[in-house]
């Protein structure tokens, strides 16, 4: 019995149903992987200055922040539903820490090691302003690998898992993540020409004494 279980003794049959917290977290985990998969991408749209050619960047700031919040709201109903559905042995504990859980310890160890690096890059992005830059990046940076390791823990421990539908998607998200990976470490942008630096320039092409 998991420790929630304890707090709420009656078992908890959502709607007369007792496979619907079952439902609700595997209909929880599938958006939460497209989720974090536009909040992913849309981060490192965000980051650069021509943001995706057309699209402004604030929009893609605001895409990201915003889907941010709603993933994290996602991810609170995953993991609660996790550890109230008596059918699996999963403990309010094993949200953070890997690889202790009754069912699966392996594959829900691989969820709770992507929660805990997610709870990193908040609590940061909340202190940023009390933090070097380059430490904020450096956590923030890890999505990169808390992305992937969410995928492994979905792709052992989900039920869709195996069908042909779950499977195209995930591999449809797997690519973007590519991509925006790829962007962000094989495509910098051009860095901008300090301003004294284009004055030496064009000075030196017009002819000019300074
Ligand atoms: C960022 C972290 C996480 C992400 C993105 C995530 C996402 C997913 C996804 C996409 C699935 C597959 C759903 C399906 O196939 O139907 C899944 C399954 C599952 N997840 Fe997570 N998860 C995360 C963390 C966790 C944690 C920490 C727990 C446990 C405390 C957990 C418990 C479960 C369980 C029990 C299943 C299996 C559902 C089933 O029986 O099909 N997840 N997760």
């Amino acid at each position: 019995m998991t420790s929630l279980a304890l707090v709420f003794p009656a078992r908890i049959d959502l709607f007369g149903d007792p496979k619907t917290l079952w439902f609700i977290n595997r209909a929880t985990g599938l958006v939460l992987l497209v989720l974090l998969t536009i909040v992913l991408v849309f981060g490192v749209l965000a980051a650069r200055k021509s943001a995706g050619g057309k699209l402004p960047r604030f929009v893609s700031n605001e895409v990201h922040r915003g889907i941010a919040l709603t993933a994290v709201i996602f991810l609170a109903i995953h993991v609660i539903s996790a550890v109230l559905d008596d059918f699996v042995s999963i403990d309010l504990i094993n949200i953070v820490v890997p690889w202790g859980s009754g069912w699966k310890p392996v594959w829900i160890g691989f969820g709770a090691v992507a929660v805990d690096l997610l709870i990193a890059v908040i609590v940061t992005s909340l202190l940023r302003n009390r933090m070097p830059e380059s430490t904020w990046r450096l956590i923030h940076l890890s999505v990169f690998a808390m992305w992937p390791i969410a995928w492994i823990h979905a792709l052992g421990s989900g039920t869709d898992a195996k069908s042909p539908a779950y499977l195209a998607l995930s591999i449809v998200c797997a690519l973007a993540v590519l991509a925006a990976a790829l962007l962000r470490w094989f495509k910098p942008e051009p860095v901008p020409v300090p301003q004294e630096e284009t004055r030496g320039t064009r000075s030196a092409h017009d002819g000019s004494s300074w």
